[in-house]
């Protein structure tokens, strides 16, 4: 019992002082568990005559009762000190910056055609609208694209069963703006189109604005005047362009304009931007307007071709990649 004693006193010790959980967890099981110090004592009970077992068995449970009292105590301060520590290494510094969830930005192709459109407002034009799924009066016929004309193979066409189809260009919209107006008329018309075609400088769907200018006395000119305007507008320079001939069967004069850059070998290349021309009488005919008194012009503004050559992107299906670090750097 002396030496007991003893072992006793040292654990109370040890207890008072244990420095982690885990060593009071070892202290315990030495003193209380299967074979700890306690334990052993009480098997050691049968072994007693009655009388002694009875008051060394009331002894050794007192003693037993006391040291969980001491280990739990202890367990509780333990506890309560990792929890402190660990509140004050936690602690949130408000003085921090804040990690502020990225915002994102209008795609760059929508970017231009803002630009584009607002630089037309700002010249009093206004903007119309017209079906993405077109019937084939308003992409073609009415623009004077007869059934079997050969112009219609320059646009490659996405038709539907029933005989509509994906616009190819915004024209469309020019008869539907001349109907039931009376000039004069600005307006601009920008929108999706479509056609079966891809390559470095084509999509399958693309942007489009369209341009229509009616009134006495428009001449081409006017058309010329009002492009290099934009152009330079546009680009916040002047920029060289070239009015190049050639054939609508919906305008007449009719011309192409390219415009001059440098590619990133260093290379002069032109790229062609846009289709124009002065409108053509039957077309006016066909929106209502009386060709004998009216002329007007139009045109129609490739928006992803603008924006590559504002942005330097030379491959346009760069802009439908949807990769997020290319989409990033327009922010
Ligand atoms: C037209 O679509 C005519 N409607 C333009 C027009 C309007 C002429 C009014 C006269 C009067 P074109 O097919 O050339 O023309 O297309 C016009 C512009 O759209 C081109 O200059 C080019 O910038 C752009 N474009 C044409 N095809 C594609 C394509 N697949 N991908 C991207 N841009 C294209
Ligand atoms: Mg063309």
């Amino acid at each position: 019992m002396e030496s007991l004693q003893d072992r006793i006193d040292q654990a109370r010790a040890e207890i008072a002082t244990a420095p982690t959980l885990e060593a009071l967890e070892q202290k315990r099981v030495a003193l209380l568990g299967r074979t700890g110090l306690l334990t052993a004592a009480l098997k050691e009970l049968g072994a007693l005559s009655p009388d002694v077992r009875k008051s060394r068995g009331a002894e050794l449970n007192r003693l037993k009762s006391e040291l969980s009292e001491l280990l739990e105590a202890r367990r509780i301060a333990l506890a309560q000190q990792a929890m402190a520590m660990r509140v004050a290494s936690e602690v949130v510094d408000i003085g921090l910056p804040g990690r502020a969830g990225g915002t994102g930005s209008l795609h760059p192709v929508m970017q231009t055609l803002e630009r584009i459109c607002a630089i037309f407002e700002g010249m009093g034009y206004g903007r119309s609208e017209g079906p993405e799924i077109e019937d084939d009066w308003h992409n073609f016929e009415a623009l004077n694209f007869p059934p079997h004309h050969p112009a219609r193979a320059m646009h490659d066409t996405f038709y539907f069963a029933n005989g509509e189809l994906l616009r190819t260009h915004t024209s469309p919209v020019q008869i539907r703006a001349m109907k039931g107006r009376e000039p004069p008329l600005r307006i601009i018309a920008p929108g999706r189109v479509y056609r079966s075609d891809s390559d470095q400088t084509h999509s399958p769907m693309f942007h489009q604005v369209e341009g229509l200018m009616v009134a006495e006395g428009v001449s081409f000119a006017d058309l010329k005047g009002t492009l290099e305007a934009f152009v330079t507008a546009f680009f916040g320079r002047r920029f060289e362009m070239r009015f190049r001939p050639s054939y609508f069967p919906f305008t007449e004069p009719s011309a192409e304009v390219d415009i001059r850059w440098i590619d990133a070998a260093g290379n002069v290349r032109w790229l062609e931007v846009l289709g124009c021309g002065m409108v053509h009488p039957v077309v006016l005919q066909n929106g209502g307007i009386d060709a004998e008194r009216y002329t007007g012009f139009a045109f129609g503004l490739g928006v992803e071709r603008f924006a590559m050559l504002r942005y330097g992107v030379d491959d346009l299906r760069a802009f439908f990649e949807n990769d997020v670090r290319f989409l990033a750097q327009f922010d």
